[in-house]
């Protein structure tokens, strides 16, 4: 049996999408466990470019089965765009699809509340992608949840009339507008009926496959320093975004997972509030120029650094990565020096990560060095060999740093533009 965790190694938009969807092929199940709609997963393939959000991206392999774990906040509009989306690009996902109907749905005074935090909180703001993700997990964890288990009874209807009455007042006192119950109602019963035919405990499946040595990759959502308890908090994401999270969110035995690959991208990227030790801040240099990124959810423009190898190292660690996957090296290409932080330091002394909170980050000296870059395009390269010298050597330090081996390296954004090892 194989239980693969595909984890972000930063702070999310590592490259994950593309990792699962070059993976699947030899999957029988593709799972997402942890976060929500906030997770954008860039796919292209054959059948095209896509941002998804809350479907497995390796739905695109015809024979996998692909699950949303209980641990997975669920926006039902979301969920049915995105099925329709891939329907209509040829991605059938009727019969391989299952929603565990432990999942906890995002109900509209989810978003409006995440709105209202955010612009309270004003200068402070964690910059959230405002899908409603911090009110559901709070609603999860204060017994104030509806999951779509509670559709098959009238508990639907007996929770929402409470959590209605509680958030309306928090909504009316915060400036909004208050929600009415019937309108609501209406709207998710109407959703129930379409979701329906994708739920399915999801119990039994996973242990039968696990007996039956079955290939499970989990698809983690958001990067290990958004994590609730090892990120920058709090600037980070309301789920956990280790492996130990597949656990809980799926029902796999922390001891089944037995390789974990550690997505990490070349530069880093941050969106949203919080520290970010190796940022470029000059807008008309040439390495933020090549680093920028829209992002896949919100559209917002990514904030950009050099690599940062006290992250990989500490993200190692707290995941028990196996292999890396270090992607996007060929946007490298033709910058003349790369500068890498190789370590924090603090008055003089060298500190870890976990040494400081996210205020402590914000005062850390990356201490860097400066590798040779290399003017080749390497986007035909399919081999480690057809590498440059200069590009050989950073994927080494990166492994070094990680202390395991780089089994996938990433030389454009389509599935094919892969060095495989
Ligand atoms: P995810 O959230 O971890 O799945 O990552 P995102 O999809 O949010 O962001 C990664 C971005 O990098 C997307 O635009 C991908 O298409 C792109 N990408 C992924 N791997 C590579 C690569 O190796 N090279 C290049 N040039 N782009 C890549
Ligand atoms: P993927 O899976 C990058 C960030 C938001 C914000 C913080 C909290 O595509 O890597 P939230 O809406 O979760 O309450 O926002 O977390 N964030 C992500 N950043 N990639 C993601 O997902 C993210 N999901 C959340 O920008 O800073
Ligand atoms: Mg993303």
């Amino acid at each position: 049996m194989t239980v693969i965790a595909v984890i972000g190694s930063q702070w999310g938009d590592e490259g994950k999408g593309k990792a699962v969807d070059f993976l699947a092929e030899r999957a029988d199940y593709v799972a997402r466990f942890n976060g929500g709609n906030n997770a954008g997963h860039t796919v292209i393939n054959q059948f095209g470019t896509f941002k998804i959000h809350l479907v497995p991206s390796g739905i695109f392999a015809p024979n996998v089965v692909g699950l949303i774990g209980g641990g997975v906040v669920v926006d039902p509009s979301v969920l049915l765009d995105e099925i329709e989306t891939l329907n209509q690009a040829g991605v059938n996902a009727d019969g391989r699809l299952w929603v565990s109907p432990r999942s906890h749905v995002i109900m509209p005074y989810h978003k409006i509340l995440d709105g209202l935090y955010e612009e309270a909180k004003g200068a402070g703001a964690t910059g959230t992608t405002r899908r409603g993700i911090g009110p559901v997990f709070a609603d999860k964890v204060s017994y104030n949840g509806i999951r779509w288990t509670d559709f098959t009874s009238d508990a639907f209807e007996n929770r929402l009339q409470l959590q209605l009455t509680l958030k309306n007042k928090i909504i009316v006192a915060l400036g909004g507008e208050a929600l009415k119950y019937e309108d609501v109602r209406g709207e998710y019963r109407a959703y129930y009926k379409k979701v329906k035919p994708y739920l399915k405990e999801l119990f039994s499946l996973v242990q039968d496959g696990l007996k039956e040595n079955k290939t499970f990759l989990l698809e983690q959502a958001m990067g290990s320093f958004l994590d609730t308890d090892w990120g920058t908090y709090p600037f980070v994401t309301a789920s956990t975004t280790i492996p130990s999270a597949a656990s809980a969110g799926l029902g796999i035995p922390p001891r089944y997972i037995n390789q974990v690959v550690g997505v990490t991208k070349a530069y880093t990227t941050r969106v949203g509030g919080g520290p970010l030790p190796t940022e470029i801040l000059d807008a008309q240099s040439e390495a933020y120029q090549k680093f920028g990124e829209v992002a896949a959810t919100t559209g917002r423009i990514r904030r950009v650094g050099w690599l940062d190898l006290e992250l990989v190292r500490t993200s190692a660690q707290l995941s028990g990565v196996t292999e890396i996957c270090l992607t996007k090296l060929d946007v490298l290409s033709g910058l003349k020096e790369i500068k890498v932080c190789t370590e924090y330091k603090m008055n003089g002394k060298t500190i870890r990560y976990a040494d400081v909170d996210a205020y402590g980050l914000e005062q850390v000296e990356c201490v860097y060095e400066t590798l040779p870059g290399w003017d080749e395009d390497i986007r035909a390269a399919r081999s480690f060999e057809e590498l440059p010298p200069n590009a050989q050597n950073y994927v080494k330090m990166a492994e070094e740093a990680a202390g395991v081996s780089a089994t996938m390296i990433g030389v454009g954004p389509a599935r094919e533009e892969t060095i495989r090892r």
